[in-house]
């Protein structure tokens, strides 16, 4: 097992902050449990880290980092219309919706290219284009390291919402996820996901379509959308998507006529957020090192340099421009690591 001191994260991290760690471990294998358990219990403070690509580090991390780089991928139970599949934490995202899809395993297609891993995947419930992780998680396997035990969250258990788990809210560094199961679907049951705007006027999904085309038409629009974190950094969304009253949106519609927003529930609508940060002036907009990005403002970009103070800096002054013209409260996706 891999440990470092005073292991410098910038590499790790898609945003590309420059951050050092106190301690970092690699978890490579389930074996390696029982000397890590012993690391983990003894460190005041811990951070899991999978793909780095939802996060903002702080210049020092005064923690025990554990860095989930476990593999591997097999099927739990499967009948004519359906499989199980568990994937390892430390698997890539994007490969194992490939591996999925390869092998006529549906459901995760509208999910591609997404950065990151299986086992950060639940945490902040990952969701693109019309689909949302807990529609497809069947179970999630945890290393409770204050029980020293193994626990199997339901989908129940994970209490998903938009953007957020259980684990995203409760005792971040005591749940050390290492695997998750998807239940898919096989194509005889399998239903395609076209509701959202971009996939549902694509060329390509018109007629009948395959899990393939909305895969391929998924990759596409993410790529000419959202800058690609090794090219050019970025933890993609930085701000949730706000979710208001109808009493709210009833007033910001009559204000901005063309204000992009979708009913959520029966008393809410959620806000394009960057919708709302390009109206602001900031699609673009560059201060020092970062900024907005110029085809996806609700991305914020690392142009090179930058530190955990330059983006608190550009977020301050959007979350204020933002709030002085709608009247909302930002709120930040990627977790703040310190
Ligand atoms: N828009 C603008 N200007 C912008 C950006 C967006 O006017 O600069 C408008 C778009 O034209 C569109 C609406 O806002 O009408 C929504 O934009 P988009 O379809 O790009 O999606 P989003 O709401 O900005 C969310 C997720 C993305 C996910 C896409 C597709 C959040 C915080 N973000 O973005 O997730 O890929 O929908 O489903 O919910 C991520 O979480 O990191 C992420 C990239």
């Amino acid at each position: 097992m891999l440990i470092y001191q005073d292991y410098n994260l910038q590499s790790v991290n898609t945003l590309a902050l420059p951050s050092i760690a106190k301690k970092m471990v690699c978890f490579d294998h389930q074996d390696q449990l029982g000397p890590l358990q012993r690391m983990m219990s003894a460190a005041p403070r811990r951070w899991v880290l999978g793909g780095g690509s939802n996060m903002v580090l702080a210049d020092y991390v005064d923690a025990l980092i554990i860095k989930m780089q476990n593999k591997g991928i097999r099927v739990v139970a499967e009948t004519t219309t359906e499989v199980v599949v568990e994937a390892q934490a430390g698997e890539n995202w994007h490969q194992f919706v490939q591996y999925c899809l390869n092998r006529g395993w549906f459901g995760l297609e509208n999910l591609a290219l997404i950065p990151g891993t299986v086992g950060a995947a639940p945490v902040q419930n990952i969701g693109a284009y019309g689909v949302e992780l807990d529609q497809l998680v069947e179970q999630v396997q945890v290393w409770d390291v204050e029980l020293a035990e193994w626990r199997r969250f339901s989908v129940t258990d994970c209490a998903f919402s938009y953007r957020d788990s259980f684990f995203k809210r409760n005792q971040v560094g005591r749940y050390l996820i290492t695997a998750v199961q998807f239940r898919l679907k096989k194509l005889s049951a399998w239903q395609p996901v076209l509701r959202y705007p971009d996939l549902q006027n694509h060329p390509d999904l018109q007629g009948e379509v395959t899990a393939q085309a909305i895969f391929d038409a998924v990759v596409q629009v993410r790529q000419r959308k959202l800058p690609d974190p090794d090219v050019l950094a970025n933890a993609g969304s930085f701000f949730k998507n706000p979710i208001v009253s109808v009493a709210h949106y009833q007033k910001l519609v009559a204000q901005y006529p063309e204000l992009v927003a979708y009913p959520h529930g029966e008393q809410h609508y959620k806000l394009a957020a960057g919708w709302m940060i390009e109206r602001a002036g900031w699609k673009g907009k560059q201060i020092g090192p970062v900024g907005m990005h110029k085809n996806q403002a609700l991305v914020l970009v690392n142009y090179g340099g930058a530190t955990a103070h330059d983006v608190a800096e550009l977020v301050q002054k959007v979350r204020a421009d933002i709030k002085a013209l709608f009247e909302v409260e930002l709120e930040q996706e990627p977790i703040p690591v310190c």
